[in-house]
């Protein structure tokens, strides 16, 4: 099985946002240690910066990936309050979410910041899963589309065929995420995740075999997330709130081992 682009691996995980202090998140890092995934399941969790070095280490010997939630491009200097790409992988996190719709709504992030992003994180060997999604009004008006794809191209501008075999994807309709969000209707995203897999061919050319991991993210939960990853053009799931709790997490993630098996298996 290929490390990425295999049509068979299903990535699923979990943004713990602003939650768990180090002691809370250490705790949790030990539940999930001993756990295996299903095969052909690639599991991954975002702590927050202040336990991404205790997390890490908790699950260094387990197949959990562990990435940071944000990261800004700069390598050092005098950016009060920023954390660079060396110092995530310094902490042993191999992963960085990047342009999560919480930080392009209340922190001024950009398509252009984004592509920054992107590439200092490669750059420094971090796997980047760029977050890209569309407002309730673009969601209304039917441009969804227009605005994933313009997101999708700016934010894997000038990235080379080997870059783009470590980049992933996560769909979340801005609509779609938190408490008082909706979950996107299975057809809908499947609609989506069709139309973003040719955006994709284009970004990485006619010739590309590289297939980029297209996930989804947006209210996620033990209700919907089969009828997620039975979509063909759905190669994960990327869950906040309901995979907070580790028990919670595993079991969404055990409840899928039938459907990655049939993948597995095709
Ligand atoms: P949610 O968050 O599952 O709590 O809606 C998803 C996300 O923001 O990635």
């Amino acid at each position: 099985m290929r490390f990425t682009g295999d049509k068979k691996t299903v990535w699923i995980g979990t943004n713990w946002k602003m939650n768990k202090g180090p002691a809370e998140a250490v705790a949790a890092a030990r539940a999930l240690a001993a756990f295996r995934p299903p095969e052909g399941v690639r599991t991954f969790v975002n702590p927050p910066f202040t336990s991404l070095k205790d997390v890490s280490a908790v699950l260094q010997d387990s197949p959990m990936i562990v990435g940071a939630q944000n990261m800004f491009w700069e390598d050092r200097g005098a950016w009060t309050g920023e954390i660079s790409a060396p110092m995530i992988a310094e902490c042993g996190a191999s992963m960085v979410v990047i342009g999560h719709s919480e930080r392009r709504q209340h922190f001024g992030e950009t398509d252009w910041t984004v592509n920054l992003k992107v590439r200092a994180a490669l750059k420094h060997g971090l796997r980047p899963l760029v977050c890209i999604g569309d407002t309730l009004d673009e969601f209304e008006f039917g441009v969804s589309q227009e605005t994933l794809a313009r997101q999708a191209k700016i934010a894997l501008h000038g990235l080379s065929q080997e870059d783009f075999a470590r980049v992933l994807i996560a769909y979340e309709p801005v609509w779609a995420i938190g408490a008082a969000g909706r979950p996107a209707e299975a057809p809908f995203v499947s609609q989506i995740h069709t139309k973003l897999r040719a955006v994709m061919q284009d970004i990485t050319g006619p010739d590309s075999t590289v297939r980029i991991p297209l996930l989804y993210g947006g209210s996620v939960s033990q209700a919907n997330i089969r009828d997620y990853v039975a979509l063909p053009d759905v190669d994960g799931v990327l869950i906040g709130r309901a995979g907070w709790e580790p028990a919670d997490f595993m079991k969404l993630i055990d409840s899928v081992s039938t459907l990655v098996s049939a993948r597995v298996d095709a």
